[in-house]
Parts: structure tokens; sequence; C-alpha cells
């Protein structure tokens, strides 16, 4: 007797002798032998024990063996059927294969026979059970790597997201927002571009403040381009194109597009965009998400620095960096204003102006032409004479300036001083036409330095004029275009050389 086997073979047949002869040899071979003598018995034995494998009869009582194969398979696969037949024709051999059979066995058979095919069909479900239990770690492993997938995408959005926090956080001054915005734009969506535009309505166009890697300062002339902007910034919904197959106002080269609104004080404030030019990146709804929430930060800390910190250098910065910006366009803008704000804050010192007028000198001279960022380049650098259309375009500008500074809810004093720069004394100026004392005595101070520095700089359309000239020009002018009082004091302070150039 052969005690190293202890699988459990289940025999079923309607035939007594034939389990009695099955019994007696394969117990002595070291089986542990069960008998069932049709398919319903052989349920209640596979019911209650482990069977290791089945060896079965077709024709039989109550359940056949094709019911008890099919049984098998259902509740146990791993439990290979030997069909042990009289009669194995095509049908029966396709519909027991069908229920799961593994083997057959044509009697009258042989034991040696039936005792090779069981160790055949053992061997073959240890590689089975073996399979299984592979394919299930594989499983296994393939859903942790999916979990630790997840979770790690779980904790770089966090990371992200933190990132985005405390880096707006950490910004003490609304002028480096912008920058900041496009730097972490370009970084997090790896975009190869990616620009902060102003949209106001009184500039009345999209105007590039910040740009990640710099721009080369060129200005957007795709008017569907701007319109898309704007339309975007006015429906204040994020905006991707993750595969531009032609989208109306994207150029070609924008391979991949996103656009998100910034929002300050539920107003529409500007854009932040990102695009792709080159190489396989395309941005996808997460990239939106963190732009969105990047903006959502960006305004979060504009409004905080203007509420708790210093709202009027923050702004004033943020404007005068606007003012920057317009000096890259037209280099004489920036430098002039500098030049206007000294020259206007000299004759208000002479003219026994208070501290306080003196501040908001300050700041009209040097926000006065800020209204030209709503002038188009064609017209603001034309070289030349411009058309009366064009002149009525630079006309504007006053006006633009005073509300680009409305709009943000400071300096209510100086809106006015701006607005009113290129009034004329005698009435025929712009944009009101006020005259006289009308005008604001610090408008008036800085329509004189204006139109000195003016005239004393090189511009697109003409050089510099001589000194003795500009003179002559202002001593004219007095009555006309000038308050006489501010002409004399400037003419007197001109003499005594405080009038520097
Ligand atoms: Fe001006």
């Amino acid at each position: 007797m052969n005690s190293g086997k202890k699988e459990k073979i289940l025999f079923v047949d309607d035939e007594e002798n034939i389990l009695e002869v099955i019994r007696e040899y394969f117990e002595f071979k070291g089986y542990i032998v069960v008998t069932a003598r049709n398919g319903r018995e052989a349920v209640k034995i596979l019911e209650n024990e482990k069977i290791d494998c089945c060896f079965t009869d077709i024709n039989m009582p109550e359940m056949d063996g094709i019911q008890l194969s099919e049984y098998i398979l259902k509740t146990d696969n791993t439990i290979p059927v030997v069909i042990m037949t009289g009669k194995p024709t095509i049908d029966y051999t396709i519909k027991t294969i069908k229920y799961g059979a593994v083997d057959f066995l044509v009697k009258p058979f042989n034991l040696n026979d039936m005792e090779l095919c069981i160790e055949r069909v053992l061997n073959q479900r240890e590689l089975l059970i073996e399979n299984i239990l592979l394919k299930k770690e594989v499983e296994g492993k393939k859903r942790l790597e999916e979990l630790t997938k997840q979770l790690q995408n779980k904790v770089d959005d966090l990371r992200i997201l933190n990132k985005i926090i405390s880096e707006f956080a950490e910004i003490g001054s609304t002028k480096d927002v912008f920058k900041r915005l496009v730097d972490m734009a370009t970084e997090i969506s790896l975009a190869d571009m990616s620009i902060f535009y102003v949209i106001n309505e009184s500039v009345g166009k999209p105007f590039e403040t910040a740009a990640c890697p710099k721009s080369s300062g060129a200005e957007i002339d795709q008017t569907s381009f701007e319109r898309l902007l704007m339309n975007i910034s006015a429906d204040s919904i994020p905006f991707l194109v993750s595969e531009n197959m032609g989208v109306e106002g994207l150029s070609g080269d924008m391979l991949s597009f996103m656009c998100v609104p910034l929002v300050i004080r539920e107003k529409a404030f500007g854009v932040l965009t990102a695009y792709v030019t080159c190489g396989e990146v395309r941005f996808s709804e997460k990239d939106l998400y963190y732009l969105s929430f990047m903006t959502q930060n960006a305004a979060q800390a504009i409004e905080n620095l203007a509420l708790y910190e210093n709202i009027y250098e923050n702004l004033f910065a943020t404007l005068y960096g606007f003012v920057s910006v317009l000096d890259a366009r037209d280099s004489y803008t920036q430098l002039h204003s500098n030049r206007v704000t000294d020259i206007s804050t000299t004759i208000g010192t002479e003219l026994g102006c208070t501290s306080e007028e003196l501040d908001i000198l300050n700041v009209a001279g040097r926000l006065h032409d800020i209204g030209k960022i709503g002038v188009r380049d064609e017209i603001l650098l034309k070289p030349g004479k411009l058309t009366n259309e064009e002149f009525e375009k630079i006309k504007e500008h006053p006006l633009i300036g005073a509300n680009i500074i409305k709009n943000l809810g400071f300096w209510d004093r100086e809106i006015n001083i701006i607005k009113c720069h290129h009034e004329r004394f005698d009435g025929n100026g712009y944009p009101d036409g006020i005259k006289g004392k009308d005008i604001p005595m610090l408008s008036r101070i800085l329509s004189v330095a204006d139109v000195y520095d003016a005239l004393a700089s090189d511009r697109p359309y003409r050089t510099r004029m001589d000194e003795k000239s500009i003179l002559k020009y202002l001593q004219e002018g007095a009555g006309t275009q000038f308050d006489p009082e501010i002409v004399e004091v400037f003419l007197k302070l001109y003499n005594q050389g405080k009038i520097i150039k």
C-alpha cells in the first residue's frame, strides 16, 4: 500500500460492483476513496467534503454525469471531472467538454489506465491551481499598483495645490502676482508659453502684462484671438482646447490651449493663457483645474494685499508696472511720465500746493498717460502725421486712463486730474472741453509740464524742438492752451534753472 497519497477521489456510478472494485484498488494505492451512486449523492458529498478529483458515469438515475459535471464546473472549477462511459459518441464528447470534463475513460477500462488517468488529471489540477493563484497574485499586484498610482496622483495633486497656495500667500506685492501666475502656469502645465492679459472694458482689448518665458513683446494682432479672450473673460468660464483642430480665434501653431479668467471682486480683471506650440504635451481638464485654482488664489492674494497691506503702494506698483509695459512699446512714456511728475511737483511747490496736492500730482503725473495702453501700436507709434480718425483715438486716452483707475476704486482725486490733462484753458481741449478755472488746477499744471516735456523729446513723428522755440510756444499758448499764471511760474522756474530736463 502506498500511503504517500492522500488525495480524495470521488467515484460516481450506479453499478455497485464497479464501485467496490475501484474502492479496493485505489485505497490500496493510498488514495482516499469516496463513492456515490448517482449525481445527487455526489453533490451532497461535494457540499461537505473537499474532493480532489471526480470520476463519473454518465447514465445514472436522479442526476446524470453531465449534470454533475456542470454542477462541479459552477461550484469549483478546480476539481477535474473524468467521464466514464460505455459509448463515447462525438455528441457526448462535445457536451461533456462543454460542461467541464477534462478526460474520458471508455468502459470497460482496466484499473491501471484509470490510475494513470488519475495521476495525469491531478497533475493538471495542481498546475491549474497554481495558475489561478498566480493570476490572483498578478491581479492583486495590478490592483495594488493602481491604488498606489491613484494615491500618488492624489499626493501630487495636493502637492501642486499646496504649492500654488503657498506661492501666492508669500507674495508681498500685487505687481508680482502676474509674473508668479505665468511662471507657475508654465511650470505646472508644461506649456511652451503662458501670458497674462488684463482685460478691462476701458482698455478695449487684451493687454499683455506678464509672460513666461519672457515675451518678445509682440502685440497680438489677431482680432479673432482678442475677441476669444474677451469672450472668455466676459463669460468667466475656463476654456480648454486640448487638441486644436482649427478652433476659431486660435492660430494653427497653438496645438493645445487653455485660458482661465481672473475675477476680482466679482469683476473680470483679465485672463491667464497657456499654450503648446510643439512636442507631445496636451492640456487636460486637470491642467485647466490647476490654472483655475491659480487664478482664484491670485485673485485672493490681490484682494488680501489690497485689504490688509499697503493698498496704495501695491496698486500703484501694479499700475506703474503697466506704464513700464507701455514703455516697452513706446519708450517715451515711462521716462516722460517721470519727468512730467518732477516738473509738475516743482511748479506745484512754487505755487504753494499742500503736501496732499503734491502727493496727488505725484500719482497723477506718473499715471497720466496710462490710458495709452488702450491705443493700438500702429497709431501710438505712427511716424508722421495722424489722420483725424487716428487722432480721435489718441484723444480717448485721458478718459481710458481715468476709467482704468476708477475701476480699481482708489484715488478718486487723481482720476479727475488724469482725465483733464488735455483740457485747454480756452475750452478747446478734450475730452470735455471745459475751460479756465473749471479745469482742476493740478491738471493745468500737468498740462504745461506735459507739453514742455513732449516738445523737448524726440517723438516717432518729429524730432525734439529747440529750447527757445519751446519757451516761445508756451508763452504764445498762455491764455489759450495754458493757464497764463502757470506758464508764468514755469518760465520763472525755468530761468532759475529749476526745471531740469
Ligand atoms: Fe497725455
